[in-house]
């Protein structure tokens, strides 16, 4: 009998070692969940009292600059239905709920003065019902949404008088939802400087590129940082933990040339490094600083378009975080450039880099993006190695499609895969405190609007009824969340980037 229990114990431990080897079980302990924010899910743009943020007035406009004329307007429904989403999503084993607060349902004109009461119980009631579930809250203070009532009043990302406001916004917020566990004060802010006031794509579609996006990266750092400062001080009791969330892209080097492993390096510090790096060491990047510095002196402008930070600012940013969060989604294969005109101002020529070439090496007229499964974990690994063993919640990776399919095998096929090279960087000794996958359901795609959808539940958004649909992809999230076993591919491969973003001059900005 004894040597049969002996038998049995050498083949399990054999089978258990080799199926770690292929990656096939995952730490206990790592909470997982959906995310969500208020803009792309709520609806209910105008009820209860909600003022306007910058994206109904962009959503708004005639004629609409989103795809196929959609709007946000009632979006998933999810301020009535909240209930529903989140039952679905402790049905499936989800142990974290991110979602995010709407600055102007609580504050309708942004200003602290004239708080919504039925705003703020909204979100005391989800946080409510999340909790019933046992499934911790992951709350997001500003995802994009900044209320028109500011930006009317000159009071946006590039300016330092919006952070008072953002601290006493959150302020309230947090007094309201003390049982929050984490606290992510904004997200993607890459894409809120970039896009919003560089390339100008996003609401409030500022082009200034190459200069007043870094004065936001900068406003954004300072308001991120006093809100960490406030909650410190203010909440001392609260356990809830607080950084902000960055979208984090692999920068994979075209050739093993010194030249492109250099500018693949330069990137991913001017995407990653220059949210990062101030919030764990209190500066910009070196090489950020420099290239940006260069180019501004021999273009002869008086000062580096980049915003220096005074001795008083890197102290009081450095250390303003508890974890790091990641929004992980694609792979860039990057080749160095020749050195622009110092007169051509722009980001791009700042970073200095080509990223127009495909999984085959050929180049395309335009920037290309792939699925890349070990992207994720060289992410994880360079913030790992860049910053040290700082906990990480990863709080989005997700997949789209055009949103008719059911039969999902793609889903499946890259939820796997990015977890299964997560798993290989925690091997590596990466400390990833939880997941968020983006997003239970369908929503709203931004630009895109419902012509991108995410969700592992499908949301037919021509039925008045909003149907949450379950796709393939349901039942295998399910079964992995309650199990933690995942069968990881013998290979994994590289897909290209099935979401194609429109121009500029596709998309109608300022009609
Ligand atoms: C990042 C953003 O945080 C989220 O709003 C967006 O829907 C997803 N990525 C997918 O693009």
């Amino acid at each position: 009998m004894l040597i049969f229990i002996v038998a049995i114990y050498i083949i399990l431990s054999f089978k258990c070692e080799t199926e770690a080897k292929k990656g096939g079980y995952f730490p206990k302990d790592i909470p997982y969940g959906f995310g969500s924010s208020a803009y792309q899910f709520e609806g209910a743009w105008n009820e209860d009292g909600r003022g306007p943020s910058i994206w109904d007035t962009f959503t708004h406009k005639i004629p609409s600059p989103i795809k196929n004329n959609d709007s946000a307007d009632v979006a998933c429904d999810f301020y009535h239905r909240y209930k529903e989403d989140i039952k679905l999503a402790a049905d499936l084993g989800a142990k974290l709920y991110r979602f995010s607060i709407s600055w102007s349902r609580v504050l309708p004109s942004g200003y602290a003065y004239n708080l919504n009461e039925k705003g703020i119980q909204y979100y005391k009631n989800l946080v409510t019902e999340i909790l019933k579930y046992n499934m911790s809250p992951v709350a997001t203070l500003y995802h994009w949404d900044l209320p028109q009532g500011l930006y009317d009043n000159g009071i946006d990302w590039t300016n330092p008088d919006i952070i008072p406001h953002f601290v006493n916004y959150s302020r309230i917020v947090i007094q309201n939802l003390p049982k929050v566990q984490f606290w992510l004060t904004i997200n993607e802010p890459k894409q809120i400087c970039h896009w919003g006031y560089g390339v100008g794509y996003m609401p409030p579609n500022v082009k200034s590129d190459g200069v007043l996006e870094y004065k936001c990266t900068y406003v954004v750092l300072k308001a991120h940082a006093a809100v960490y400062r406030m909650y410190k001080s203010e909440f001392p009791h609260y356990e809830g933990k607080m950084s902000l969330t960055l979208d984090c892209n692999w920068m994979e080097p075209l050739t093993k040339n010194f030249e492109d492993v250099d500018a693949a390096s330069r990137r991913q510090q001017f995407e990653c490094g220059l949210y990062y790096h101030p919030i764990v060491r209190g500066d910009w990047p070196y090489i950020v600083k420099y290239r940006i510095y260069l180019r501004s002196k021999n273009a002869n402008l008086p000062e580096s378009r980049l915003p220096e930070f005074s001795l008083r600012e890197i102290a009081d940013i450095r250390g303003t975080y508890d974890f790091l969060g990641v929004n992980h989604y694609l792979t860039y294969l990057v080749k160095d450039e020749k050195e622009a005109p110092f007169t051509n101002i722009s980001y791009a020529n700042d970073v200095r880099i080509d990223s127009s070439y495909d999984i085959e090496g050929n180049k395309q007229d335009k920037e290309v993006s792939m699925l890349v499964p070990f992207g994720i974990k060289n992410v994880l690994n360079w913030i790992t190695k860049e910053y040290g063993n700082i906990p990480i919640l990863i709080t989005e990776i997700g997949t789209s499609d055009n949103g008719t399919m059911f039969n999902d095998v793609h889903r499946i096929d890259f939820v796997t895969d990015y977890l299964c090279t997560v798993l290989e960087a925690i091997n590596d000794g990466v400390n990833v405190t939880g997941i968020t996958f983006w997003s239970l359901t369908d929503n709203f795609e931004w630009i895109v609007g419902y012509s991108q959808c995410y969700g592992f539940y499908q949301i037919d958004f021509k039925n008045p009824f909003l149907p949450r649909m379950p796709r393939r992809s349901v039942s295998f999230i399910k079964n992995y969340l309650q199990t933690g076993m995942l069968k990881c591919n013998e290979s994994r491969i590289m897909w290209p980037n099935r979401i194609k973003l429109p121009t500029l001059e596709e998309i109608n900005l300022y009609g």
